[in-house]
């Protein structure tokens, strides 16, 4: 992408919709999991924590993640609705972050969700409920429960398992030029139902 005044056109539609391109981009880019960000959560008395998901879905409100409800990052939510998180592909040095708010969704999404997961995540969500979030005793406690949920594979997600729906209310892209020029970065703002886009420095 070209780093002049046609940058700025160029990410012109609303955010979620460019970060769902830049998203398929990344996959075709093949480098890792593009779907994995970092989510940043905080306590209701602002311990920050952060921490790799995966993202299972975007729509034109809000990138959806799973997890387990007895987590640091369920905990925080439940205090602290508030949350960010940094999408960052180095082959294509681009950058999406998310501020906004996270919830909980109703069980239906969490089945499709679990589904589009590797077996070994789909194996780690079964540890959690196993082990029910409480600090193992070592890694030689977490093995064996891992390798017979990865062996099993269970198709179905367990109880514990949730989907969380992070609604921007600030979207960030970040990028750097195909050209020698500085990298750009726009700065989207919900405002009513639309958002506002500026050039921020990068
Ligand atoms: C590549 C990768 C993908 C991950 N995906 C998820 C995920 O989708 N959901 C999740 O709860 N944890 C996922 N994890 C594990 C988290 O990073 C984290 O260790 C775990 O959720 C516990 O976090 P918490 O105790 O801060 O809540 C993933 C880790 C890696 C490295």
């Amino acid at each position: 992408m070209a780093n002049d005044d046609g940058a700025f056109n160029a990410v012109s539609g609303p955010p979620l919709e460019l970060l769902a391109g830049w998203l398929a981009e990344a996959a075709a880019a093949g480098a890792g999991d593009p779907r994995c960000f970092t989510l940043a959560t905080a306590s209701a008395d602002g311990t920050p924590h952060a921490r790799t998901v995966l993202a299972t879905g975007v729509d034109d409100t809000s990138v959806r993640f799973t997890t387990s409800r007895p987590s640091v990052k369920t905990a925080d939510l439940a205090e602290n609705p508030r949350a960010a998180g940094v999408f960052h592909w180095p082959t294509l040095t681009r950058q999406v972050t998310l501020h906004g708010h996270a919830a909980e969704l109703p069980p239906d999404e969490v089945r499709a969700a679990y589904a589009r997961r590797s077996p070994q995540l789909r194996a780690l969500a079964w540890v959690y409920e196993e082990l029910g979030g409480r600090a193992p005793a070592g890694p030689g406690e977490v093995r064996p429960v891992f390798a017979r949920h990865l062996e099993l594979d269970p198709q179905a997600p367990p109880p514990s398992w949730t989907t969380f729906a992070l609604r921007p209310d600030r979207v960030e892209v970040w990028w750097m030029p195909d050209d020698a020029g500085p990298p750009s970065r726009v700065r989207f703002d919900r405002v009513g139902g639309g958002w506002t886009r500026r050039f921020v420095l990068p």
